[in-house]
């Protein structure tokens, strides 16, 4: 074992530990029934840091929730690395489908269960960690600034105009984010490229109240009947998306990048199996790998209207609605699909309802560097911790649009080191983090500090 796997060993039981007291406050973003959660969390975020020996720790509010900023003593002549993470989670719901309760974490087969155990507060916390291994080790190869936000959930509403102000606190030579995935346990991977949003919510409004379905239908146009065709119509037998000027700036891919993405392994029996389906039906004429990170899609993510309680009511409804996202690819513009996406729904609804877009938010696509001394670092970093095997570079179908807007306000490139796994569950019930992957990535991230130092010739 070598000093940092001695120590990682003999606190692991430590560090699982102050993990659960992060994972059992339910720092929910999107309900503002815990707000107070979300700022607890918070305050438990800047006392972590606060224990790592910071120049400077603070809390900062925003119109929404709180962010969380630290920062070592900022010496000259060594590079600096900024580490990005969220502390708030998705929704638990629904609650029923989980085997223990969302916010009450427990370890079964090795993996620690609860809402936010590997998006995103697992991840974050391993960096928190590696940063007092470094410590125990004497010096640091970096200095390290800390941006843990608490909106990532929601969009991140509030992070640009923290960030513009905040340019020059935030300087740094590269950013590090842990809240990716990789492609297993034993074939280690960085993510290269993410995917951009497009999020919209439609209304669609027939007769000006509910009606006897008797009395009025077959008559009288019914809006979730409308909605339905609406959405259907959406796509074409080859699933390829019908909105007008949708794939005008997608950047296709060469054939040799393709290629290059079919040797990623993949098991196409398992992945159907894993989620108990008996095929995939994706657009036609890409593999799943490449539906799943570089091609862009659309989806219902909720619909409703009508009635929906217990029983049968005969009902022709007022109004239906649904949310529909799509992930875009690098050259799709968020902006300019959101647009495009509204004057086709208008377009295509008949005579006899009205329609209502809007724009719920959105985020640009990501691509991240390969030759960078960043991702350079990453990849020695990982190939030590993993067996001497050498990372894949990926590219993922999630999105996290900081990374964007990073690269364009601070000018500086993301390096995307996740230690997660597709399995893992996020956003759903059940979900998890391995316990290999969680100390994996304590025992990687000093690793990362030492080589991009090193690469960096700064000292
Ligand atoms: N950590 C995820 C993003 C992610 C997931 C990247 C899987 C790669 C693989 C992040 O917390 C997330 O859920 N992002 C949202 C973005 C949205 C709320 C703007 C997403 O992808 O839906
Ligand atoms: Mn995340
Ligand atoms: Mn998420």
């Amino acid at each position: 074992m070598n000093p940092i796997q001695s120590i990682v060993e003999a606190r692991k039981d430590v560090f699982l530990d102050e993990l659960f007291q992060l994972l059992r406050i339910p720092s929910v973003s999107a309900n503002p029934a815990h707000k107070e959660d979300v700022a607890k969390t918070a305050e438990m975020v800047r006392d972590r840091l606060s224990a790592l020996n910071m120049a400077r720790v603070e809390i900062y509010p925003t119109a929404g929730h709180p962010i969380v900023y630290a920062e070592t003593e900022q010496l000259p002549g060594r590079p600096t690395i900024l580490v990005y993470g969220h502390y708030d989670v998705q929704p638990p719901d629904p609650l029923d489908l989980w085997h223990s309760p969302a916010f009450e974490p427990v370890i079964k087969d090795g993996k620690i269960y609860a809402r936010g155990a590997c998006d995103d507060k697992g991840q974050f916390y391993m960096h928190v960690k590696a940063h007092e291994v470094l410590n125990a080790l004497g010096s640091l190869p970096c200095n390290i600034k800390y941006l843990i936000e608490g909106e990532e959930e929601v969009g991140s509403a509030h992070l640009e105009d923290f960030i513009r102000p905040h340019a020059d606190m935030l300087k740094c030579d590269v950013i590090l984010v842990s809240d990716t995935s990789m492609i297993a346990n034993d074939t280690p991977s960085i993510t290269t490229g993410l995917r951009g949003l497009a999020y919209m919510e439609v209304e669609v409004t027939g007769p000006n109240r509910d009606l006897h379905s008797g009395t009025y239908g077959g008559a009288v146009d019914n809006p979730i009947n409308v909605l339905c065709e609406m959405i259907a119509s959406l796509k074409d037998a080859d699933r390829r998306i019908t909105i007008p000027g949708f794939y005008d700036d997608v950047i296709e891919l060469g054939a040799a990048e393709r290629s290059a993405m079919a040797q990623r392994p993949f098991d196409y029996q398992e992945y159907c199996k894993h989620l108990d389906v008996a095929t995939t039906r994706g657009e036609n004429g890409y593999s799943v790998t490449e539906q799943t990170s570089i091609r862009p899609t659309l989806d219902v993510n909720g619909i409703w209207g009508g009635y929906t309680g217990e029983g049968a009511k005969t009902v022709l409804p007022s109004k239906a609605f649904a949310k529909i996202s799509m992930r875009l690819v690098p050259g799709q513009d968020h902006e300019k699909i959101s647009e495009l996406f509204a004057a086709h729904f208008r377009r295509i609804a008949p005579p006899s309802v009205k329609v209502e877009v809007r724009a719920l938010h959105g985020g640009r696509p990501a691509l991240t560097p390969v030759d960078s001394i960043g991702f350079r670092a990453a990849s020695a970093a990982m190939r030590d911790t993993f067996d001497g095997k050498t990372p894949i570079p990926t590219r993922e179908g999630g999105s996290i649009p900081i990374v964007a807007m990073f690269k364009e306000v601070l000018g500086s490139d993301t390096v995307l080191m996740g230690f997660g796994l597709d399995s893992d569950a996020i956003h759903s019930p059940n979900e998890h983090f391995g316990i290999f992957n969680y100390l994996k990535g304590i025992e990687t991230i000093p690793l990362f500090h030492r080589y991009f130092a090193e690469f960096s010739g700064k000292q």
